[in-house]
């Protein structure tokens, strides 16, 4: 159990011209919070030293009190530990408390909610989201994180901890960060970029909700991927936009598609270099029609490039956002997939005209990113660190996919489509007449994580069958996970 909060006063509204003894407001005050369960078994009480000063009293009532509580069991000394509450507290006392809970039981009257919150679709809560292991998408090789150079990062950062740390940040990051990524970006990726164009953001997650701010309104319309990245949706419906879903085949986004269906939508939504979940890439030709739907429509794209660091088959492909010249490409990267995602660590390239705007938002909306482990990142990836781990990592996961490939082709036959193994660290398993969520529950219930590819629709479900993250799933576990995901779809 996680120890309380230590040393905190509570609430004490004391009134010096009552006729109620001083003494008395302070043991009421405490005996209430504990009763109330404000105050909670285990919790120790400040010192009636640092009391006395913060109430601006003497000494004396606040040792009456206390001396009181102790020998009504509220409170209990502990030599070296201070005074707690006390963790076996008289019936009588357990008795309030559950009435105390009852008196904040949810009300019968209208709880009105916002429009944004009810347009949510709920994520994060299929079976398949609980565990970690064989298949578990968006799961990194966690145990193969170079934990010494972090640490001895972290540990040298802690050390040289200075005033000015402490102090707000940019709203767009730190310098040394984004110089960092910047210089990255132009090698590995193709992007055209400044370090003043990048804003360090809580992974892409936030990357796209101030983007979809920065230039979005209640009814713009937003072209996603159909089959697409569901998270991504709930950000442009939270914020009131009307979704068009357009296909996707083995050549990334059906643009013509989507100037038919919608061509008056303000953004576009893509992962050009690894189509979530079906992993296409898009083609030279459709990145060009797309970027001239953009200029030519006064639109904007959205790049979500989330895991273009891992390709096997050939080198990295350039970025959408290198390939444009007018602009239109907002650039979304993150850290979460080729470091670990618990970093909360991402960025946005945004064009030089609409810097400021962006930063509006930033300041609406949390001020600044936090500072300490931006300035960890950004020694970890100047002293080489980042570009060895993800040459290690990429060997790990080819390893990892080309397992799950052969286990894929004897188990389920060649008869089963794979999509999108080239890059990243999923791929898609496309299966025919297979009601995928309840072949992921049944599996759920051993503790076998399977993603349903039908999840990733947001209109008429075209495909079904499994996302298969391959990550964190070390190759000795893949043939026996195979062969469980085999019989569960054998006992249909
Ligand atoms: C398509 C896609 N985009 C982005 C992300 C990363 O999100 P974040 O950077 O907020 O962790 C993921 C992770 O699963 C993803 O699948």
């Amino acid at each position: 159990m996680r120890k309380a909060p230590s040393g905190i006063s509570p609430v004490i509204a004391l009134d010096r011209k009552a006729e109620t003894p001083l003494y008395r407001q302070v043991y009421d005050a405490y005996r209430i919070a504990i009763v109330e369960g404000r105050l909670r078994g285990g919790q120790r009480v400040p010192s009636t030293r640092l009391l006395a000063v913060e109430l601006r009293i003497s000494r004396l009532p606040i040792l009456n009190a206390y001396a009181q509580l102790v020998a009504e069991g509220y409170l209990e000394s502990r030599v070296g530990a201070g005074t707690v509450v006390s963790r076996s507290l008289p019936d009588q006392v357990i008795l309030s408390q559950i009435r105390g809970r009852r008196l904040t039981s949810v009300s019968q009257r209208p709880r009105p909610l916002s429009h944004r919150t009810s347009s949510l679709l709920p994520l994060g809560t299929g079976p398949w989201q609980r565990g970690w292991g064989a298949f578990g998408v968006s799961q990194v090789a966690f145990e193969q994180f170079p934990f010494a150079v972090w640490n001895s990062l972290v540990a040298r950062h802690s050390r040289k901890l200075q005033a000015q740390a402490l102090d707000y940040g940019s709203p767009m990051g730190s310098k040394d960060l984004r110089e960092a990524v910047a210089t990255y970006l132009r090698t590995a990726r193709a992007v055209r970029c400044e370090a003043d164009q990048i804003m360090i953001v809580s992974g892409s997650q936030q990357g796209l909700e101030i983007t979809a701010r920065a230039l979005l309104d209640p009814g713009s319309r937003v072209w996603m991927e159909e089959p697409g990245y569901r998270f991504a949706r709930n950000v442009f419906a939270s914020n009131g936009c009307q979704i068009a879903p357009v296909p996707v085949d083995e050549e990334g986004l059906k643009v013509a598609d989507g100037i038919r269906r919608c061509r008056q939508a303000r953004v576009a939504l893509v992962s050009p270099s690894h189509q979530y979940p079906l992993g296409s890439t898009m083609s030279a030709s459709r990145r060009l029609q797309l970027l001239e739907w953009a200029e030519h429509s006064a639109s904007w794209i959205v790049e979500d490039d989330y895991d273009s660091e891992f390709r096997y088959e050939s080198s990295p492909i350039a970025s959408l956002q290198g390939l444009d010249t007018n602009s239109r490409v907002i650039y979304i990267g993150t850290f979460s997939e080729v470091l670990f995602p618990s970093l909360r660590i991402g960025y946005v390239v945004i064009p030089s005209d609409l810097v400021e705007h962006f930063v509006a938002i930033r300041l609406a909306m949390d001020l600044a990113p936090s500072g300490f482990f931006q300035s960890v990142l950004a020694d970890f990836i100047q002293e080489g660190h980042f570009s060895r781990h993800i040459r290690r990592m990429r060997l790990l996961y080819n390893e990892r996919r080309n397992v799950l490939l052969e286990c894929i082709h004897g188990e389920l036959g060649r008869a089963t489509k794979v999509t999108g193994a080239q890059a990243g660290m999923h791929l898609s398993v496309i299966i025919k007449g297979v009601s995928d969520r309840h072949v992921a529950q049944r599996a759920a219930k051993q503790n076998l994580w399977l993603v349903p590819l039908s999840s990733s629709y947001l209109g008429k479900v075209r495909q079904q069958g499994f996302i298969l993250g391959f990550g964190s799933s070390a190759t000795e576990e893949i043939p026996n996970a195979m062969r469980e995901l085999r019989a569960l779809l054998d006992s249909r």
